[in-house]
């Protein structure tokens, strides 16, 4: 099924359309859907000029209109929620109950950040004489710039331009080539609710990097925020250097999903098959490496496995689907890799782990691997697909040693209904987000980013603004006559 509408560029607040476009495929038919402009530098310098023209502006209109903004943006996109996730669908792959959820997820950062807006605080200090006051002002930081993955095409969109424009900010978004239907939509919104030109752009194309040198180079862009892997976030991290950028990287995870004896099983499991599961494994906080206490390995693989069995695997678009495509060729070429390498170092397959059915699309079927030891990739490897790897436990120590044996440290989840070893556990796991007997975790209000080498800065929250916002203070002396 081919999108009709046309999709051109937004920069600046205008809708720019080119000759030179590049095919937008559907990874659960393979089929064309939209032919894209495909940008390039000239494009993105457009943009920057745009936004550095409307940022002076954009940062002196007061709190409540910006809020305005962000809350008529997440109204028009809750009353579009069908359309919008078709659309993502459509390009992404992912079953369309999820996206329906992703709309709403995607929707309620632009609703949190509207509140937050009117929030931006700060402070009077006690000074050391008594002829000067201290004041603490914040401003936005100015012109801002979003890198953003295909693997939630909306909410990762969302979840930096709510904190920027309720700052203040103006942002360059530029999402992924492989899913950039769902972006100019929202670009559509905004420009619908009345966002003043400039302060947003759109730019997509096939040269990502190229893109994002235009960017990284201009010492006007004063912040980037990219989700996306690790390798490419040490990458933005050097290239930020050169201008002193600020930065904010939510990158690549290997969740641990740990079940001890006395957790609650039948939950257990649930939230297993969700941490794993949700599109499709393509998670940056998907559950990667199950640590299954000893005692209960066998009945919890058993339940495990036959959950995973149940999940019907085809076209997001049909009913009763649980589990879309991949999104492209070498996202299976990878998962396929992980499992036959867990296979050939004798790890055992309990379910799936070979290509069935469809003649088109990127699919794989929910895997689940037992005998699974350090050696293998899956147990080290971010693998970002639908592979569920059990290795076994003994003591809460050993567990915790070899959770943390990663230069990851994005998501973790725990099971147990010990409320000392809650406490135990969300102290020593090394990561940013703690599942204690949750598997979804996410949420507007929480602070959502990971530490090691999974990234810097946190989205979302009462904190996700900071990252938008320079601390400036005011020595205001001449108080006493
Ligand atoms: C991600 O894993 O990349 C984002 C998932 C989320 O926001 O829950």
């Amino acid at each position: 099924m081919a999108i009709s509408e046309n999709y051109p560029l937004f920069i600046g607040g205008n809708w720019i359309d080119k000759q030179e476009k590049y095919d937008v495929l559907n990874p659960a038919t393979e089929e064309v859907i939209a032919r894209v402009p495909n940008a390039g530098p000239e494009e993105m310098k457009q943009a920057v000029e745009a936004a550095v023209n409307a940022q002076a502006a954009w940062a002196d209109t007061v709190a409540s209109e910006r809020a305005r903004i962000l809350s008529d943006a997440a109204r028009l996109m809750r009353e579009r929620t069908e359309k919008l996730a078709e659309i993502m669908t459509i390009e992404e792959g992912k079953p369309l109950a999820e996206a329906r959820g992703e709309i709403a997820y995607a929707a309620s950062f632009l609703e949190w950040f509207a509140e937050e807006a009117k929030r931006i605080y700060g402070d009077t200090i006690p000074s050391n004489s008594r002829d000067k006051r201290i004041l603490v002002i914040k401003r936005p930081v100015g012109v801002t710039a979003a890198i953003t993955p295909w693997n939630f095409p909306a909410a990762m969109i969302t979840r930096k331009i709510g904190p920027a424009f309720a700052a203040g900010c103006t942002m360059i978004v530029k999402p992924s080539e492989l899913t950039p239907l769902s972006a100019l939509e929202i670009a559509r919104i905004f420009e619908e609710v009345g966002l003043p030109k400039g302060v947003l752009s759109i730019i997509v194309g096939t040269e990502p990097a190229e893109l994002t040198r235009v960017l990284m180079d201009d010492v006007r862009v004063r912040k980037i925020s990219f989700t996306g892997s690790t390798s490419v976030g040490k990458l933005l991290m050097k290239q930020a250097a050169d201008t002193m950028k600020r930065v904010s990287f939510e990158l690549g995870g290997h969740a641990p999903f740990i079940v001890f004896p006395d957790a609650d099983l039948d939950e257990a499991v649930s939230h297993a098959v969700l941490a794993k599961m949700r599109g499709m494994g393509e998670a940056c906080v998907a559950a990667n490496r199950f640590y299954v206490h000893e005692e209960i390995l066998e009945v919890f693989t058993e339940k495990f496995a036959s959950r995973l069995e149940a999940m019907k695997v085809g076209n997001g678009l049909e009913e009763g689907i649980s589990v879309g495509p991949l999104i492209e060729p070498s996202a299976v070429r990878k998962v396929e890799d992980h499992v036959q390498d867990a296979v050939a170092k004798g790890a055992k397959l309990v379910v799936g782990g070979e290509r069935t059915g469809q003649e088109k699309g990127y699919y794989y079927p929910p895997t689940l691997l037992t005998n699974v030891n350090e050696e293998m990739k899956v147990a080290h490897e971010e693998t970002f697909g639908p592979v569920a790897a059990i290795l076994p436990f003994s003591t809460e120590e050993e567990v915790i040693q070899k959770a943390n044996n990663t230069n990851y440290g994005l998501a973790a989840y725990f099971f147990t209904r010990d409320v000392g070893r809650i406490f135990r556990l969300a102290d020593q796991l090394e990561y940013g987000i703690l599942g204690a007997n949750d598997g979804m975790p996410s949420t507007a209000q929480a602070p959502f980013g990971g530490i090691k080498e999974s990234g810097l800065g946190r989205e979302g929250s009462k904190y996700g603004i900071e990252e938008y916002l320079d601390i400036k203070y005011v020595s205001l002396g001449g108080i006493t006559n």
